[in-house]
């Protein structure tokens, strides 16, 4: 007989390792350069009603699924709906999507290690350098040396399991993520010109609301929540049956917010006060990369007013506080295939763990050598009107834009018209027995059933033609 499954230790230590995955780079690098790209006010707005009216439900189904069926998402599906079910490839997406976002996810990972060692060897000013960047993505002493220190750590954690892995680790670098980014929001407050920043940020304009500032909030709220990727399936899964998933997925949805709305506090604002002629229409061309450029910048600026060292210190936090986020959100991508290597293919957790890692090294590495170093990989495809793609460029098309929203709306069909709506209600009220006859159990019932999916559908459809054919669905 196989030993239980292990569980989280309580309702606080899963919502703080859901709250870890879902607080990542995606809260305090991509939504930044979303709300910049999009227009401030209007992208925070249509975040919001995203983030309240379609994401939460779909994130309470996934937990609700996990929970059930105790498995990973192909287990899960599997368990649902049959063995020989269709509904087995919608559970394959679920462990194939997280797989690849671990790639992307290791190559940023990897930047903001050598971003954080560099700033704590003295080295902001080069940082921040028009070259700086350019050349750290094209060093591969710099890259691999850090491939290897960020996988060790990421290793160590999930070799150490759900409780004493994944849960302690959130445990301790949640709070200190939460007290180190309010410490630099304060700071960023009190610069010169930060208040342009925040009429920018949070005063929408909505002639700004455009096809593409939806679709952008939408995957950005998707990806922030950790949704589409399997992740919360398989957190799901290590939760007991007390646990009250309604008032928990209420806890991860709010912090993670919070924290996506102070990280856009900080970097908004600073970046208006350190350009103070900046012609806020000039911010759509916002990219990653183009804060991976700007962030030393505005570190380094800060030395007319604090000297060098004392910018190099607050950079050097900063970048300890993405690396801790980026931490604990890659520990939860890369546990849902470890877990489908576990439960599916009966490996120890040591072997699916290697397994993950020889195969997932082995993209990452091809995907870091694709911003320069190797022309085939620089230039693997062309698509989108002639575009030229890099290999990390793909993975992140097809992953990131692409596939969350097919699986966000894979899942919705599934538990309103495969596993009925009655038997997600009656798991969600499982640990919080008021919740079968509430309102928000009534819209959940219907909103999963109804409009979300055709969102989830429309935006998919949008995306496919946009990035593939170039072409705009709704103009
Ligand atoms: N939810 C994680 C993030 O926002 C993946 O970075």
């Amino acid at each position: 007989m196989s030993a239980p499954r292990e569980l989280f230790s309580s309702k606080l230590g899963f919502i703080l390792a859901a709250a870890g995955s879902a607080v990542g780079i995606g809260n305090i690098v991509g939504f930044p350069v979303n709300a910049a790209k999009n227009g401030g006010g209007a992208f925070l707005l249509m975040y919001a009603i995203f983030i309240i009216a379609i994401c939460f439900p779909v994130m309470m189904a996934e937990m609700a699924v996990g929970r059930k069926t105790a498995k990973n998402p192909v287990g899960a599906y599997s368990a649902l709906a049959g063995e020989n079910s269709k509904w087995r490839l919608a559970g394959l997406l679920g462990i194939i999507t997280p797989f690849m976002i671990a790639v992307f996810y290791t190559v940023l990972t990897i930047w903001i290690f050598i971003y954080l060692i560099m700033t704590l060897g003295g080295q902001l000013d080069y940082l921040a350098s028009n070259a700086g960047f350019g050349e750290i993505i094209n060093n591969p002493y710099y890259l691999f040396t850090a491939m290897i220190a960020v996988g060790a750590v990421v290793g160590v954690i999930l070799s150490f399991g759900v409780k004493d892995g994944i849960e302690r680790a959130a445990k301790i670098m949640m709070p200190a993520l939460f007290l180190m980014l309010i410490l630099l929001v304060i700071f960023v407050l009190t610069l010169d010109n930060a208040m342009a920043g925040v009429k920018f940020y949070l005063i929408p304009d909505l002639d700004k609301i455009t096809p593409a500032v939806i679709s952008g909030a939408m995957s950005q709220a998707f990806f922030s929540l950790s949704l589409g990727m399997g992740i919360l399936v398989t957190y799901g899964s290590y939760i007991s049956k007390d646990t009250d998933i309604e008032g928990s997925a209420k806890l991860v949805a709010i912090t993670d917010t919070a924290v996506a709305f102070i990280a856009g506090l900080m970097v908004l604002p600073a970046i208006f006060s350190f350009n103070p002629e900046i012609n806020p229409d000039d911010l759509s061309d916002s990219s990653v990369s183009m804060i991976f450029v700007f962030l030393p910048k505005i570190f380094l600026a800060l030395q007319a007013t604090v000297g060098y060292f004392l910018a190099s210190a607050i950079a050097a936090i900063f970048f300890l506080l993405v690396f801790f986020a980026a931490i604990t959100s890659l520990v939860s991508i890369m546990e849902v295939p470890v877990s489908y290597l576990i439960d599916e293919k009966k490996l120890t957790r040591k072997k699916a763990l290697r397994t993950m890692f020889i195969w997932g090294g082995l993209i990452a590495v091809l995907a870091t050598l694709s911003f320069g170093m190797v022309d085939s990989l620089t230039k693997f495809t062309t698509y989108g009107g002639g575009q030229d793609k890099s290999l990390f460029d793909v993975i992140y098309d097809m992953f990131y834009d692409t596939i969350l929203p097919l699986n966000g709306l894979l899942i919705c069909l599934f538990v309103s018209y495969r596993w009925k709506k009655h038997n997600l209600n009656a798991e969600l009220s499982e640990g919080n027995s008021s919740f079968s006859n509430s309102i928000l159990a009534k819209y959940v019932d219907f909103s999963l059933g109804t409009f979300i999916p055709f969102i989830l559908a429309a935006i998919f459809i949008n995306t496919v033609a946009k990035i593939y054919f170039g072409y705009d669905v709704f103009g």
